[in-house]
């Protein structure tokens, strides 16, 4: 005889019915979720910025896009693990505050290319000009493909005041005087110059 509890809910109703194992599975995964999920949204080191962390500028939110839309994120990662190997080469690991105001984050899972989670301040303005007109001019072994026509291109002014009022709602702390006057702020910029103002940000935090 099984040991049948009082209950009638006995490990052999529950392992010979597929209904019961999927709900009590699905149930126990349920649960386990919300436990290890939920509190992140309720602790400071994941909801807060660490300091010296600021919300993108409106030319790094045009930056920001515009690395998004070229898919550099498909070469590289910005997630400093935390690994000596990687602390080495990268520096101190990332840490959650530090992507606070990332909407959507670029943390990527590949690397063709090196980790840019700390690449702010890295080279100069000038080097990044160079590299992304065609990254064999700075270095000859680069396999990154070339993206001429940032260069060419002006950001497109008009649609910023509308995307930092779409982070605002997601938590961005944009006054309504930044989100007013973000379209003059990169009015005649071309994208490169914006692609180089948010590369530039990268990291300095915990630098
Ligand atoms: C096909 C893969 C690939 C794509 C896509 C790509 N990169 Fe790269 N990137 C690389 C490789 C490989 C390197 C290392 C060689 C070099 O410096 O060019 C690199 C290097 C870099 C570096 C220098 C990093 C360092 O610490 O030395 C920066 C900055 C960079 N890429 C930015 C970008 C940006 C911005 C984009 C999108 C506009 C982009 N990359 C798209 C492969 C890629």
């Amino acid at each position: 005889m099984a040991n049948n509890t009082s209950s009638g809910l006995s490990h052999e109703k529950i392992e010979t019915s597929n209904f019961l194992m999927i709900v009590l599975i699905l149930l126990t995964l349920l649960f386990g979720g919300f436990v290890v999920i939920v509190p992140l949204f309720f602790q400071k080191s994941t909801t807060e910025p660490i300091a010296g962390v600021q919300p993108y500028t409106a030319l790094q939110v045009a930056g920001r896009d515009i690395f998004v839309r070229e898919g550099c994120y498909n070469c590289h990662s910005q997630m400093i693990r935390p690994f000596r190997a990687e602390t080495l080469r990268y520096g101190h690991y990332s840490v959650a505050g530090e992507s606070v105001y990332d909407h959507p984050f670029q943390w990527g899972s590949k690397r063709t290319g090196p980790d840019l989670a700390r690449v702010g301040a890295k080279y100069s303005d000038e080097w990044h000009r160079i590299h992304l007109t065609n990254p064999r001019d700075v270095v000859p072994e680069s396999n990154m493909p070339a993206y001429p026509w940032l260069a060419k291109n002006l950001v497109d002014a008009d649609s910023l005041p509308a995307h930092m009022k779409a982070l605002r709602t997601v938590g961005l702390p944009y006054t309504d005087e930044q989100i007013a006057k973000a379209a003059d702020d990169v009015r005649g910029k071309t994208e490169l110059d914006a692609v180089i103002n948010y590369l530039q940000s990268l990291g300095l935090a915990l630098k």
